[in-house]
């Protein structure tokens, strides 16, 4: 029997798309392709098939890919970037050679327009190599995972009663990965979706004064935003005790929404799973009523 096959299922995101595919369609029309058998052994307990495929061993993607009437293809987690690229495109040469009919491939919102370049360019080379192999695609261009903000720094902020940062005015575009995932369950159990590029993104962007004002509303403590320049951002974080790679990373992200480039919006994610993505008020508060 055909099956719908997912890679990164061990991962948050693929986690999550597995319990929506479940929601949908039974056990056994669903299998998973993972570098570390073991570590999947929940999924063989709910009656998954669970098949061994490494991004870095095209021929157990070869035989993990077989018999797919869809792949998810997840991209791969941070590496150096052409490292990325090699296993995507051994991923879709090994779709190719199983004979996948059709491949949803996890890309980066708006990767086309101004993206946050590292990020972009690895998934603009995989869209590529997705058309170049003729085979049919849906590209899920996902925006922030909305998580990456949903962490203990809030509380940080709440206690300071400041955050400071180089973003300014900017906004930022963020979802969270079950939104995704639900989209992501969805296009691979509907008919249709082939050469589609869906920017799964949220209906509104947030900036840090937003975020400031949500956080006084949880905490019924004031909390104020303060934008700063990008050195005295970068020395700031450093001198709070951050490894310098985060600290490059969040000051690079900060700069690029003071430039005004990631607070794009799209429609796609809220028409695929049908209903408002979740927002950083949602999820804040859904955090502070644990
Ligand atoms: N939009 C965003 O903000 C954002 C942020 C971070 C990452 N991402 C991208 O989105 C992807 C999914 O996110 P996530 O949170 O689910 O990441 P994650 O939790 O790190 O999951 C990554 C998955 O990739 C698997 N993997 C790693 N190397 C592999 C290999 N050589 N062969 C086969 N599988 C391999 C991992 O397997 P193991 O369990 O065996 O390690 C895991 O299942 C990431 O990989 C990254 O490309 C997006």
């Amino acid at each position: 029997m055909s099956k719908i096959v997912v890679t990164g299922a061990t991962g948050e995101l693929g986690k999550l798309v597995v319990q929506h595919l479940l929601q949908r369609v039974p056990a056994s029309e669903i299998a998973v392709s993972v570098r570390n058998v073991e570590k999947a052994s929940a999924f063989a307990d709910l009656g998954i098939e669970v098949r061994y495929g490494d991004f870095e061993n095209p021929a157990s993607m070869e035989q993990a890919f077989a018999g797919a009437s869809k792949l998810l293809l997840i991209s791969s987690p941070e590496d150096e970037s052409i490292s990325r690229v090699r296993k995507h495109v051994s991923a879709i040469e090994s779709a190719k050679k199983a004979g996948v009919p059709h491949i949803v491939y996890t890309s980066f919102a708006f990767a086309d327009v101004d993206a946050f370049a590292p990020l972009a360019n690895v998934h603009l080379a995989t869209e590529f190599a997705l058309k170049t192999s003729g085979i049919p695609a849906t590209v899920l261009r996902n925006t922030w995972y909305q998580e990456l903000y949903i962490n203990p720094n809030l509380q940080g902020y709440i206690d300071s009663g400041l955050i400071i940062n180089s973003a300014g005015a900017g906004k930022i575009n963020t979802a969270t990965r079950d939104d995704l995932a639900l989209a992501t369950a969805t296009v691979l159990v509907e008919d249709g979706h082939e050469d589609r590029v869906y920017e799964l993104a949220s209906s509104e962007a947030w900036s840090y004064d937003e975020l400031a004002d949500i956080l006084s509303q949880v905490s019924g403590k004031k909390v104020a935003y303060q934008s700063v320049s990008d050195a005295d951002s970068l020395k700031g974080m450093l001198g709070a005790g951050l490894p310098e790679g985060l600290v490059q990373f969040l000051v690079a992200i900060d700069s690029k929404m003071a430039a005004g480039t990631e607070g794009h919006t799209s429609k796609d994610l809220e028409t695929l799973i049908g209903r408002k993505p979740t927002s950083i008020l949602e999820s804040i508060t859904q955090l502070f009523n644990k």
